[in-house]
């Protein structure tokens, strides 16, 4: 049989064996993550600031037939991320998702909060990806995802830190990629549009706000935390096995139409 036919299709998307990391799995994005790996086979070990909620999210995973485990880990303490390496060993998969946001103009932003964002955001990303890649890079083989968003390509009023990191962990992992790549590690980025999760609640409270960013998108509404797990087990598997250095949007078709004006046809 020609190799093409001969490929087993069926199982490009299985993560049976493959033990994945997802910080931020307490909430949103992260949790819906750690569900879709789960599914797939991954072991999960789903870590959070907030241990409990961490614990929660093992518990739904275990109640339908997956395996995880929950830890407490910082992302803005070296000494915590180093902990949780020592603690579970290399994974197969990291997936990194918290972020926080400060909605200001920039002339108004003070120095510790341009720290605070900067330093979860940005240099908590660097601590994870610098503990848990170095083991991937020795063993020869994993994937590194990290949620950038939309705002690293477009912008609005009192995004500009928040953007920045965005930006930043873009360009991070494009040059994580070039890194590693020879030694068998791929590094990706997600970037999602609008997902309805505790982050943006404040903008749900708002409904001439929430109705503004649901119709700026092709899709005309927001997503769900779930709509952003496709991506990320496609990049955790061999699926996406000659994907590395890539920026893949998951926005609804925000960044591809200017939204300004809809001409009559
Ligand atoms: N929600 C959106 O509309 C949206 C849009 C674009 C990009 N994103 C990106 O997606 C990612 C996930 O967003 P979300 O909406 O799921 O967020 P979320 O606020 O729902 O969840 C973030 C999780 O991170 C945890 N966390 C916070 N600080 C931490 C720390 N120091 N160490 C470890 N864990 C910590 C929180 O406890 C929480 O469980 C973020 O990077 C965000 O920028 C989200």
């Amino acid at each position: 049989m020609k190799e093409e036919r001969a490929f087993d299709y069926r199982s490009m998307f299985d993560l049976s064996g493959k033990t994945a990391l997802v910080v931020g799995a307490g909430s949103g994005i992260g949790a819906a993550s750690a569900h879709g790996l789960a599914a797939f086979g991954a072991r999960v070990f789903c870590a959070d600031l907030n241990g409990a909620s961490a614990g929660e999210t093992v518990r739904e995973i275990e109640a339908q037939g997956g395996e995880g485990e929950a830890l407490e880990l910082d992302m803005r303490d070296t000494e915590s991320v180093r902990a949780a390496a020592g603690k579970i060993g290399t994974t197969d998969v990291l997936v990194s998702t918290p972020s926080i946001n400060v909605r200001k103009p920039l002339l108004e932003i003070g120095d510790e909060e341009f720290d605070r964002v900067m330093d979860l955001n940005l240099k908590g990303t660097f601590r994870l990806v610098r503990e848990f890649g170095r083991g991937m890079a020795d063993r020869g083989s994993g994937s590194i995802i990290a949620f950038s968003s939309i705002r690293a390509q477009v912008v609005e009023p009192g995004q500009g830190i928040y953007a920045a990191t965005k930006a930043g962990t873009l360009q991070m992992f494009r040059a994580l990629a070039a890194e590693l790549g020879g030694r068998g590690v791929r590094v990706n980025v997600i970037a999602p549009g609008v997902v309805e999760t505790p982050l943006t609640a404040q903008i749900k409270d708002n409904p001439e706000w929430y109705g503004a960013y649901a119709d700026k998108s092709i899709l005309g509404r927001w997503a769900r935390p779930q709509e952003m797990v496709g991506a990320v087990v496609f990049l955790a598997s061999e699926a996406s096995s000659y994907v590395t250095g890539a920026f893949m949007l998951v926005d609804g078709g925000w960044t591809a139409a200017d939204g300004r004006f809809a001409p009559p046809l």
